[in-house]
């Protein structure tokens, strides 16, 4: 087959591949398809639309078809990609760790709006760090407004760890970020900075028994670790409410993210281990998304 007959365009390949990402259940078909185009060409994805009738290599396909067809089995595209953007970030992603979501922009938002109150040198402790994707944020942002914080990012996972650390150097935040690795539920374990004056936590939040019927995306490709809160998804938040009189210093917030419905049970929760409830912060969504609760 000579060079010619074999170059498809940019625009018939996108349209072929967003019918492919369709029929297998993608949700964003065309977006995933260009996306996954732009870093085979090594280009932005704006740059696809005005080169939508150039042809397209076949080299440049063969990476192309490769990358569609491992979204094709739901492998998530920042999975493909390694990155994921989060908070004007870019951050590392490996499969040691969850996928940065977008609703935990919001423990980073409120995260800074805390410290920021706050006089002083000020330390947070991120519990689950996973990428590093709210410890390394709250550390940009916190420079970016000279303030003086320093932030513990924890995990139990090692893997995930250095992938806090990776991105924290990426980002220029490792003078800024401790890392830690270990089983924050353990009562044994003690950091360093502690009584810290935030915490902050995307914890494991979903039922085990639910993890299964999540989308392929979440369940066949996020460490199960990184999802599984037990049987009512509840034991890591449970377990980390005994813990915050070790851990926050008197007067000092705690941020926890939680799974739609959970909000009012971990309310009843908190108030149960002693600490005073304040709020409940909705997601773009209007979904209850973040407890805010102050060590008294
Ligand atoms: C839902 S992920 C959140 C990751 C990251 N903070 C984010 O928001 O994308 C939860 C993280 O908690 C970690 N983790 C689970 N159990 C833990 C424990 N007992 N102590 C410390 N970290 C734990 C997992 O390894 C995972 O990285």
């Amino acid at each position: 087959m000579s060079q010619a007959a074999a170059a498809r365009s940019v625009w018939s390949l996108l349209d072929e591949a967003r019918r492919r990402l369709a029929e297998a259940g993608v949700e964003t078909p065309g977006l995933d398809a260009q996306l996954l185009l732009a870093e085979a060409m090594g280009c932005s994805r704006a740059a696809l639309f005005a080169r939508s009738g150039d042809s397209v290599v076949p080299a440049v396909e063969e990476v192309f078809r490769c990358f569609l067809e491992r979204r094709a089995a739901r492998e998530p595209v920042a999975r493909i990609l390694g990155r994921k953007e989060f908070y004007g970030l870019c951050f590392a992603v490996t499969p040691d760790v969850l996928v940065p979501r977008p609703e935990t922009e919001l423990l980073v938002s409120l995260g800074f709006e805390r410290l920021r109150a706050m006089k002083g040198p000020v330390r947070a402790l991120d519990v689950g760090s996973g990428s590093g994707c709210v410890s390394v944020s709250l550390a940009r942002l916190a420079l970016d407004h000279g303030l003086d914080l320093s932030v513990t990012a924890v995990d139990s996972s090692a893997g995930a760890l250095n992938v806090t650390r990776r991105n924290a150097e990426a980002h220029g935040m490792a003078p800024y970020t401790r890392c830690e690795l270990a089983d924050a539920l353990d009562p044994g374990w003690s950091p360093r900075e502690a009584p810290f004056h935030l915490l902050v936590s995307n914890p494991p939040y979903v039922a085990s028994g639910e993890i299964d019927r999540l989308q392929p995306e979440v369940s066949r490709w996020d460490p199960r670790e990184a999802l599984d809160g037990g049987v009512d998804g509840l034991d890591f938040i449970r377990g980390l409410l005994r813990r915050i009189p070790g851990l926050v210093a008197g007067g000092g917030v705690v941020l926890l993210e939680v799974g739609a419905g959970q909000a009012a049970t971990v309310e009843k929760m908190a108030t149960a281990a002693g600490l005073q409830f304040l709020t409940t912060h909705p997601d773009l969504a209007g979904i209850p998304r973040v407890v805010e609760l102050c060590r008294p």
